[in-house]
């Protein structure tokens, strides 16, 4: 029998590391939190306004959605039981799939059990030791993981910078057999836009291949390029859960047999399945729905005077994690869950609030958000106010030419 007592290796290793992360102010914590209708959240017994839900047209809410989850249970059960290439797929991830790829304009579809195991599956499935990556130095966490994983030459390009990209793949794509860029439609710490059709074409004068990692810009954003490779998740929008990759039959069949993190793991459960079905429906169906929160978000970013919003994410960079976790403490006791956002998911020194804009909101609410933050900055961060409006506009509207290259990794 071990004595509880002693503090073994692997006790000390945790005590130290959260250590390090309290005094830095990095440490995570998990709040119990009720969802509800409307934006709601309860925290604490303090019903709260939220704005840090990806939910953005409210669909994991909607009686719609529910009924189709529920429906779907009660025909299938809980479970797919197996990995798919065991089990089989039950009708409502056939489905699903067909419909994912007639909505993105391609052959086939192929659904993960998450966005996170869908790039690590694509990206690792298809480069090897002889090929190259390049990944937006602001790329998701899993982007960079899949990249990892797949034992290429990765290398990082400037953020949104086509000149940088260009550089990298004039000087390193001959060496290697094939060439993967890495990028995202809508940047989900940030809020803005990659520039897609320009990486396109640059990716074509030098055969590589592009990912697209849309999942902040389906259905809310309108049309853009698209790219060969489309992945996605089905839990922001489609307020549900599990990813997707749309593209060519060829390379569907493909990484069906060959992206481990769809071989060697469990189907996504049925009800999932159908809510994410039921939700494309009616984005499908309500374009002038699925067009709202954007709207809100540039309700908010005139109110504010920032920059326009590009998407319905808008960031409020603070700069330090602490002073982050304060304005985002002062918000929530006026009734507006807007979590802060520290490093390392965002570089260090660009702590912020990430705002995320849903249907669900009124137009008061919105208001009353855009007040409060106001009202904050001068009395929590005296000096602040001109250097977030400064640090948004260097973040969002800088030329091309910013490099992240000397900031912190974003894993
Ligand atoms: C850009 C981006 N890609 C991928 C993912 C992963 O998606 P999922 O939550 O379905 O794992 C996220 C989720 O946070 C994301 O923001």
């Amino acid at each position: 029998m071990s004595d509880p007592d002693r503090t073994t290796s692997l006790e000390a290793f945790a005590r130290d590391h959260l250590a390090r992360l309290d005094e830095t102010s990095l440490r995570r914590h998990l709040v119990p939190t009720m969802r509800g209708p409307q934006a709601a959240a309860t925290r604490q017994g303090r019903s709260l306004v939220s704005f840090s839900c990806n939910d953005y047209l409210g669909l994991s809410q909607d009686p719609r959605v529910i009924a189709a989850a529920q429906a779907a249970t009660a025909l299938y059960g809980t479970g797919a039981g197996a990995s798919r290439l065991v089990t089989g797929s039950h009708p409502p991830l056939a489905a699903l799939e067909e419909r994912l790829a007639t909505h993105k304009g391609t052959e086939a579809a192929l659904v993960f059990g998450s966005g996170y195991l869908a790039n690590l599956g694509i990206v690792s499935g298809l480069a090897g030791p002889r090929d190259l990556i390049l990944v937006d130095a602001l790329g998701h966490s899993c982007l960079w993981a899949g990249a990892r994983l797949s034992g290429a030459k990765v290398l990082r390009f400037a953020h949104n910078d086509l000149g940088d990209l260009e550089a990298l793949l004039t000087k390193h794509r001959s060496r290697h057999q094939h060439a993967l860029i890495l990028t995202e439609r809508v940047y989900s710490m940030d809020g803005d836009r990659g520039p897609i059709a320009d990486i396109l074409h640059l990716a074509d004068a030098h055969d590589a291949w592009t990912l697209v990692d849309d999942a902040h810009g389906l259905g809310v954003i309108g049309k853009d390029a698209r790219a060969p490779l489309e992945m996605g998740t089905l839990s922001k929008t489609l307020g549900s859960y599990g990813g997707y990759l749309c593209a060519s039959r060829a390379v569907v069949d493909l990484m069906t047999s060959r992206a481990r993190s769809f071989v060697y793991t469990t189907g996504l459960p049925p009800a999932s399945a159908a809510a994410a079905l039921a939700a494309l429906d009616i984005v499908e169906a309500e374009p002038d729905f699925a067009a709202r929160p954007l709207a809100l978000a540039r309700r908010f970013t005139a109110q504010l005077g920032l920059p326009e919003a590009q998407s319905p994410i808008v960031p409020i960079l603070v700069g330090e994690a602490d002073a982050a976790l304060g304005l985002s403490a002062a918000l929530e006791e006026q009734g507006y869950l807007v979590v802060a956002i520290r490093p390392p998911t965002v570089p260090a020194g660009t702590a912020r609030l990430r705002v995320a804009f849903s249907a669900a909101h009124t137009e008061a609410q919105v208001e009353g958000l855009a007040e409060a933050v106001m009202g904050q900055w001068p009395r929590t961060l005296p000096p602040l106010r001109e250097r977030v409006r400064e640090t948004y506009a260097a973040a969002v509207d800088s030329p091309p030419a910013r490099s992240c290259a000397s900031l912190t990794t974003p894993t």
